[in-house]
C-alpha cells in the first residue's frame, strides 16, 4: 500500500474541511485506516473511516491519545484568519501534535499542510517563477503568520529530533464553484478583489447596480492582466497520496500547484464564453504577478497536476449545473 515506509494507521486533522473532506475518501479507498479527528460538531460522513474522535488541537492531551497506535499523522486542521485562536489552535496545536510524534517513537511520517501564503505571493513583486526554495515571508495577516510559523515548527522540529516531516505547500485551493465564485460579479464572492467594491467606472457601477453578471478580468494599471497560481482540489488529493509513505518526500517541502499559472484575460475570456456573459475589466494597482515552480514536486513526488484553469472552470460550472449545493469555504483565498 505505502510505497516505502510501512504505513498503513494515520491520524488525519480536518477531516471535515475542504482539503480533508476530499481526501479522506481516497484515503480509504486506497486502503489506510484512518483516525479522522472531529471537530465543533462538523460532518465527516465517509463509509469506512476506522474512526471519528472528537477533540480540540488546543487541548495539551489530544496528541498523546490520538497517535496511538498511528504510524503516521496529516495535519490539515487550522482556523484561519483570526487572531484570538491562531496561536492556540494552529501553533500550539501543531507543536503538540509533532512533539508528541517525536515522543511516542513510532510514526514513520508527518504530513503538514503548507501554503503558499509562506511566501507572501502576490502581495509583494517576487521572483518568477517561486520555488520551494524561497525563503518564508508572508503577507500581513494572522493566517499567512501561522502558515510561516507551522512550518518553522517542522523545520525545527525535523532538526532537533529527526522527526520525518513532509510539507505540502497548496496554492489558493480550487474546488466546488469556487471560480466562478472568484472571477464572477454575480453570486457567492470568493477570494480578493471583492469586485464590487472595487467598481469605480460608470461601466462596473451600472453593473453593480443593476446586479448583473460579468466575467471580472484583473488588470494591472497599464491594462495587462494579472497573472496567478492556483491548484484544483483533486490535485492538493493526488499530491498527498503521492507524499504518504514516500521515503523520497521526509524532510522536504513541496510546491503544489496547478501544471500552470493563469492569466486573468484568458480566464475572462473562457468564463465569458461559457456562460454567455460580457467581460468587466478591473485595475487593481496592489496586485503583483506570481506562478510557482513545480518541477520539484513533479520529479520527487511525482507530482502530475491535471487540473488547468479551463478544467477547473469546466468543473465549476459543472458543479452548478448539476445543482449542487455550494459550502462557503472558511479561507477565503
Ligand atoms: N483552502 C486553501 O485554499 C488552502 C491553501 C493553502 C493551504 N491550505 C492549508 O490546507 C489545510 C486545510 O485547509 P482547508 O481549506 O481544508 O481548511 P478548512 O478550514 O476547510 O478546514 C480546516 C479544518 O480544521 C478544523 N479545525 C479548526 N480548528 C480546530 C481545532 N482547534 N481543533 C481541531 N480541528 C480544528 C476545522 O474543523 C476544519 O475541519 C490548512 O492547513 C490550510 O492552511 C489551504
Amino acid at each position: 500500500m505505502s510505497k516505502e515506509l510501512p504505513i498503513k494507521n494515520i491520524f488525519l486533522t480536518g477531516g471535515s474541511g475542504k482539503v480533508g473532506g476530499a481526501l479522506l475518501p481516497e484515503l480509504v479507498k486506497a486502503g489506510y485506516k484512518v483516525r479522522a479527528l472531529r471537530f465543533d460538531n462538523e460532518e465527516i460522513n465517509c463509509p469506512g473511516v476506522q474512526e471519528i474522535i472528537d477533540g480540540d488541537l488546543r487541548d495539551k492531551t489530544l496528541a498523546h491519545r490520538m497517535l496511538k497506535d498511528m504510524d503516521a499523522v496529516i495535519h490539515l486542521a487550522n482556523c484561519k484568519e483570526n487572531r484570538d485562536l491562531f496561536l492556540e489552535s494552529n501553533v500550539a496545536g501543531t507543536f503538540y501534535l509533532l512533539d508528541e510524534a517525536w515522543q511516542c517513537g513510532h510514526i514513520q511520517q508527518f504530513i503538514q499542510a503548507g501554503s503558499d501564503a509562506r511566501a507572501g505571493i502576490y502581495y509583494y513583486p517576487r521572483p518568477f517563477p517561486i520555488d520551494e526554495n524561497f525563503p518564508h515571508a508572508g503577507y500581513p495577516g494572522y493566517y499567512s503568520l501561522s502558515k510561516v510559523l507551522e512550518e518553522t515548527l517542522c523545520e525545527q522540529i525535523r532538526i532537533q529530533r529527526g522527526l520525518a516531516i513532509t510539507v505540502l505547500r497548496f496554492s489558493w485551493v480550487m474546488g466546488q464553484d469556487d471560480i466562478l465564485a472568484h472571477a464572477t460579479l454575480k453570486g457567492p464572492r470568493f477570494g480578493v478583489p471583492i469586485w464590487k467594491e472595487i467598481a469605480e467606472t460608470p461601466e462596473q457601477k451600472k453593473f453593480v447596480a443593476e446586479g448583473l453578471d460579468a466575467a471580472c478580468r484583473m488588470d494591472h494599471l497599464d491594462g495587462m492582466p494579472g497573472m496567478r497560481h492556483v491548484v484544483g482540489l483533486p490535485d492538493v488529493v493526488s499530491a498527498i497520496l503521492l507524499a504518504v509513505g514516500n521515503k523520497a518526500a521526509i524532510g522536504k517541502a513541496f510546491p503544489i500547484a496547478a501544471p500552470a499559472p493563469f492569466a486573468y484575460d484568458v480566464l475572462s475570456e473562457y468564463i465569458s464564453k461559457k456562460l454567455d456573459i460580457p467581460v468587466l475589466r478591473f485595475k487593481v494597482p496592489e496586485f503583483n504577478d506570481f506562478r510557482h515552480d513545480i518541477s520539484f514536486s513533479r520529479s520527487v513526488l511525482g507530482y502530475n497536476p491535471v487540473y488547468d484553469i479551463f478544467k477547473i472552470v469546466d468543473d465549476a460550472i459543472a458543479f452548478r449545473k448539476a445543482g449542487k449545493k455550494r459550502i462557503d469555504p472558511k479561507y477565503i483565498g
